[in-house]
């Protein structure tokens, strides 16, 4: 453990443990797992069973001692490609989201928890290139599939069109939307809508901005299709 990453103190909390090394390495395997009992206690001493969702607070949970999974609800002996790596799923209990998987077991946290409803788009993924709500979605849906989250789009000094787009037409404030509004402007681009700035806000509505930076926005996701923005302010 001393070796691995470390954890937030919310992870801890929630009996959380980190993938190892071993698991990190070769197959990337999931084997972080915790005991219904010490979940159970995180939640009371944290007082979150009125914060988290039912998919949340189930996420991650072993079956009590000597229960028999039922039939079709073991979990699937499958993996999943996060980024051009492979991760196993064999062993992920059924009802964990993509976006706990990512953020809290491979560790990918660019992807970010909004509302855990699916109403804000903080969460917005690729899977199989279609823009997804990640906490809408349970991991073993995308057994077989290809995810890409934003640290799969582009990297520092290789950024993707759209990442330098938003740099460039300050398409950010506090940057919490961030990675999801890149994520669906990313997948826009293939989708058949028209070329005004309108058709943009239609197509993005439903990634939220608290920060209110659609114009920017707009401006860059016009950019990168080629199109003038009406709205720009660079
Ligand atoms: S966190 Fe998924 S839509 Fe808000
Ligand atoms: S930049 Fe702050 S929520 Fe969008």
């Amino acid at each position: 453990m001393a070796d691995g990453p470390k954890l937030r103190d919310d992870q801890h909390l929630l009996g959380l443990e980190p993938l190892t090394e071993a698991a990190h390495s070769e197959e990337h395997g999931l084997k972080g797992r915790v005991s219904r009992r010490s979940f159970l206690s995180g939640l009371g001493a944290a007082g979150l069973v009125a914060s988290a969702s039912p998919l949340a607070m189930a996420a991650g949970v072993e079956a009590p001692a000597g229960a028999q999974p039922e039939s079709g609800s073991s979990a699937a002996a499958s993996t999943v490609l996060v980024n051009g790596k492979s991760y196993d799923l064999s062993g992920l209990e059924p009802r964990v989201t993509l976006l706990d998987l990512l953020r809290e077991r491979i560790y990918l946290t660019g992807t970010k928890k909004g509302c855990d409803h699916g109403q804000c788009g903080a969460c917005t993924v690729h899977v199989n290139g279609r823009r997804v709500n990640s906490c809408l979605t349970l991991a073993v849906m995308v057994a077989g599939k290809e995810v890409t989250t934003i640290e799969g789009l582009g990297q520092p000094g290789n950024l993707h069109p759209m990442q330098a787009a938003f740099v460039e037409h300050d398409g950010y404030q506090c940057g919490y939307c961030t990675s999801g509004q890149i994520m669906s402007a990313v997948a826009l681009l293939k989708e058949p809508i028209g070329p005004t700035d309108e058709d943009v806000k239609h197509g993005m509505a439903g990634n939220i901005c608290r920060c209110g930076a659609y114009p920017n926005i707009v401006a860059a996701v016009q950019q990168v299709r080629g199109h003038a923005s009406n709205t720009s302010v660079s």
